[in-house]
């Protein structure tokens, strides 16, 4: 059984178990009572024995997860299950021989309703728990739950005034308010305002100006688009779906003026995403730049040191304006061969753009002379991750996020599953035949004619090409522990998506100094896949799942649900950098966060006048 399994097994199990000792407490609690009528006394009997076996696979279930590490069971170890399992015991031992011996006192059903209410508890801490366990929300089950036996104990015991009610609802009450306060909140980072005094700042910390740079102006405006037989309204570059791909010579710099001809109040910035450049040129608003707001202009700079395939889009209210179109493709150069290849979702028709042409729902259609190198840079610029696959040649997945793979060997007929954000090159001589990239499975791209999409098996990238011994020595360790729980967002109470229990903007910030190498534990407890993207940083990976993997260097991942990753990140980019999961809409609902290195600091902020929201 896989650890996804196992973690989506338990939580249906959970419910289930709450929902029958519930009513093996309510039929024993009614058994009790006048007229004693003995089919309730059975029902509570079976209930309970049924109860007891749903328990016991909760307890199986949570062993196996165990396997996968402390992080998917510390809730269930340190609260569920002690306030399920002791209170069963006291029912077994006092009120089962009560139902038995067909006692006539309510408070025999007390020891059931306890357990019962353990079970609720137990669905309370899936919701509101998760990895780190901290004091704060043990005492709020705790106190929730202790609310609750006293008012219970009320029910049984009859009479007692409102002393009992009014106690019962004081504790629940505080149980609440400490949620509210202390639990789900925490301390806000503001990134960096809290290092350093006399540090150096983010906006200093830009790209050099060069009469020499290679000049690009982008300007958002809204547009549209006929795409799948329908209109969408877009917002664009320089009124291209995508933006314009953007080339520049390794070595050269790259100068982008940043125009907002948006209408109403929408802001924009550019982050280069996967290049690792200078802090202060990573368009991240509230972090790195106040948002350009429309009239606005920005000038970004850096020098194009590392060739690949990157792409641009912006960062301001990014679940938005991705999916609108504020994207485009940037290749640094040296190229043979190559070609782009974008796949977005416009509306919710799912497109492919070849080359800087139309975005098409349709097969597009291309010819390449035989014989000549055939590099395809293809970018997922969706929030989802898509299956690529590769038929009618011998191909090499030459670079992944921009980095080549060491010793990348040659692959036929095969599926390679690609994270939202990420970027893969595949290599190849164009043969004499029809060559097909599919996209999910359905004809994406036919070069020279038609040929049936790949069905092969699905690549596992991070053991792909050389497998070559890694180091493990690290100066500082950092984990991760993605899921989806209530806690505070942006200030608002929700389900959400956490990091260490916590919601955007209150999950730690780990600050790092220049020349460390950290390593990262990524741990997803969540049933959601979570294409993880750090800023400013390629990691390498290091392990999947306790496989130990290629060394490969990633800029956006995806960790699969019940999956563990270990990646070492290279201090080597000073500055303070955003993190978080490039399935915008899941960054939007809390899974974002900030990496520092000692001693940066911003001047800028979150929310404020310029309205800086990233997600
Ligand atoms: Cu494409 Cu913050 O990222
Ligand atoms: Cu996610």
């Amino acid at each position: 059984m896989t650890t996804a399994l196992a973690g989506g097994l338990d939580q249906i199990v959970v419910v289930v178990a709450a929902v029958v000792w519930a009513a093996a407490a309510g039929f024993a609690f009614a058994a009790f009572r006048p007229p004693h009528d003995p089919r309730f006394h059975l029902a509570a009997l079976a209930l309970s024995a049924g109860a007891v076996v749903v328990s016991g696979v909760r307890v199986v279930l949570t062993a196996r997860l165990m396997q996968a590490g402390w992080w998917f069971v510390a809730e269930k170890v340190l609260l569920a299950l002690p306030l399920l399992l002791v209170p069963m015991v006291y029912a077994l031992t006092t009120t089962v021989p009560a139902l038995l011996r067909r006692d006539r006192d309510p408070k025999k059903a007390y020891p059931l309703i306890l357990t019962a209410i353990g079970a609720i508890i137990g669905v309370a801490c899936d919701v509101i728990v998760s990895y780190p366990v901290t004091v704060s929300s043990a005492l709020v089950v705790m106190l929730v739950g202790g609310g609750a036996a006293a008012l219970a104990w009320r029910l049984v015991a009859g009479g007692g005034g409102d002393r009992w009610r009014i106690a019962g609802f004081a504790v629940a009450l505080t149980g609440v308010v400490w949620a509210v306060s202390g639990s789900f909140s925490g301390t806000p980072m503001h990134a960096g305002h809290d290092t350093a005094t006399g540090g150096v700042s983010v906006a200093s910390l830009r790209g050099p100006a060069d009469p020499d740079a290679r000049r690009y102006t982008l300007t958002a405006k809204s547009s549209s688009l006929t795409v799948g037989g329908r209109t969408v309204q877009t917002w664009s570059f320089n009124g291209q779906n995508p933006g314009p791909t953007l080339r520049v010579r390794q070595g050269e710099t790259l100068e982008v003026t940043l125009r907002n001809e948006l209408p109403g109040d929408q802001g924009v910035t550019i982050h280069w995403h996967g290049y690792d450049l200078p802090a202060g040129e990573d368009g991240v608003p509230g972090v790195t730049q106040d948002a350009v707001k429309p009239g606005g202009e920005h000038v970004y700079r850096f020098r194009a040191d590392d060739p690949g395939t990157y792409w641009y889009h912006s960062h301001q209210n990014s679940s938005v304006a991705v999916a609108k179109g504020l994207f485009g493709l940037l290749i640094v150069e040296p190229a043979e061969g190559d070609h782009t290849v974008a796949v977005h979702t416009y509306g919710n028709v799912k497109t492919l753009s070849f080359d800087d042409r139309p975005p098409t729902d349709r097969q597009v259609t291309a010819v390449i002379p035989p014989g000549s190198p055939v590099r395809l840079r293809i970018a997922d610029t969706d929030s989802t991750p898509v299956t690529l696959g590769l038929s009618g040649v011998d191909f090499r997945l030459r670079s992944v996020d921009a980095r080549d793979v060491a010793g990348a060997t040659t692959l036929r007929d095969r599926r390679i599953k690609l994270a939202a954000g990420g970027r893969y090159d595949l290599a190849f001589t164009m043969p004499d035949g029809p060559v097909m990239l599919s996209v999910d499975g359905h004809p994406g791209l036919a070069l020279n004619g038609q040929t049936a999409p790949a069905t092969g098996e699905p690549l596992d990238v991070t053991r792909y090409g050389t497998l070559p011994d890694l180091r493990e020595d690290f100066d500082q360790e950092i984990v991760w522990v993605l899921d989806k729980t209530f806690a505070m967002v942006d200030g608002v109470p929700r389900l959400a998506h956490t990091v260490n229990g916590k919601g955007y903007p209150n999950i730690p910030t780990p600050v790092v100094r220049e020349g460390e190498r950290v390593k990262i534990t990524i741990v997803n407890r969540s049933g959601d896949l979570h294409p993880m993207h750090p800023h400013g940083h390629h990691v390498e990976v290091l392990s999947r799942d306790g496989r130990p993997a290629n060394g490969m260097l990633v800029d956006t991942f995806d960790v699969e649900p019940g999956e563990v990753w270990v990646v070492a990140l290279t201090a080597d980019n000073p500055g303070l950098w955003m993190s978080h999961c490039h399935d915008l809409a899941h960054a939007v609902q809390g899974m974002e966060f900030h990496v520092a290195y000692e001693g940066v600091t911003t001047p800028y902020d979150i929310g404020g006048p310029a309205g800086n929201h990233p997600a």
